[in-house]
């Protein structure tokens, strides 16, 4: 039985065809690039086409990863938000280092991006905290997102708390913001026929240039 489906997940597979990436049609940064990429993902409105995975190493030298919600990009970075005191917070102070992945399905693409992670401001996590729904912001002062917790009533009696506390104007707690990763390293991967993708690296220069490489599939 295991080894029949074995078999047809190992015969799972797809020639990609749809579209191609040449050097000479990549922008000369990645910044530029990822934009457009992530247009057309957009467009083509492929699912949630904003969350990207986000890999962090700890202390004790094993990797983890997780998704979350790229919510800004620009030539400054790439920004998410969550609890600075969850598994990844913790990792991230102790190795401020980090590898982010796109994956979108429909347009064959993949986008790998590395770099150093540091905290946005405190003025950028509270812009954004109070953008959110009122639920997301007593969801956020409710959980301490990655701890223990005996059951689901007592995470409904803490959401209920906070918004007795609140009401409708909750504050950011200190434990809540935003990362950004300061990228270093920027690949663009399209699937191609016969498994001779496209794979563009943008590389960061000691002088802050980027540099522009094809790899091998
Ligand atoms: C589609 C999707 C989007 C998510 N977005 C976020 C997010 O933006 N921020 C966040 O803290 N967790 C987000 N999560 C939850 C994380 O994957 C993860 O469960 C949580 O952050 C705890 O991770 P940690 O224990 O490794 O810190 C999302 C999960 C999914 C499936």
């Amino acid at each position: 039985m295991n080894q029949t489906k074995n078999q047809s997940i190992a015969d799972l597979r797809i020639d990609y065809s749809q579209a191609s990436l040449s050097e000479a049609d990549s922008a000369a940064d990645p910044i530029t690039q990822f934009g457009k990429w992530f247009d057309e993902a957009i467009r083509a409105e492929v699912p949630e086409a904003n969350a990207m995975s986000l890999a962090t190493v700890g202390s004790n030298g094993r990797p983890s990863s997780r998704i979350v919600l790229i919510k800004q990009f620009d030539e400054h970075g790439f920004t998410w938000f969550t609890n600075f005191e969850s598994r990844k917070g913790h990792e991230l102070s102790e190795h401020p280092y980090a590898a982010l992945l796109f994956h979108w399905v429909g347009l064959e693409r993949q986008v790998r991006i590395e770099g150093r992670v540091e905290r946005v401001s405190e003025s950028e996590s509270d812009a954004y905290f109070h953008s959110r729904p009122l639920r997301s912001r007593l969801g956020a002062i409710a959980s301490a997102q990655s701890q223990t917790i005996a059951s689901r009533d007592l995470l409904e009696t803490e959401y209920a708390k906070a918004e007795q506390k609140f009401g409708d104007n909750p504050p950011r707690p200190d434990h809540w913001g935003g990362y950004r990763l300061l990228p270093d390293t920027v690949e663009f991967w399209q699937g191609r026929r016969s498994r001779l993708h496209d794979r563009i690296l943008y590389t960061l220069d000691a002088a802050g240039n980027w540099q522009r490489q094809r790899l091998q599939p």
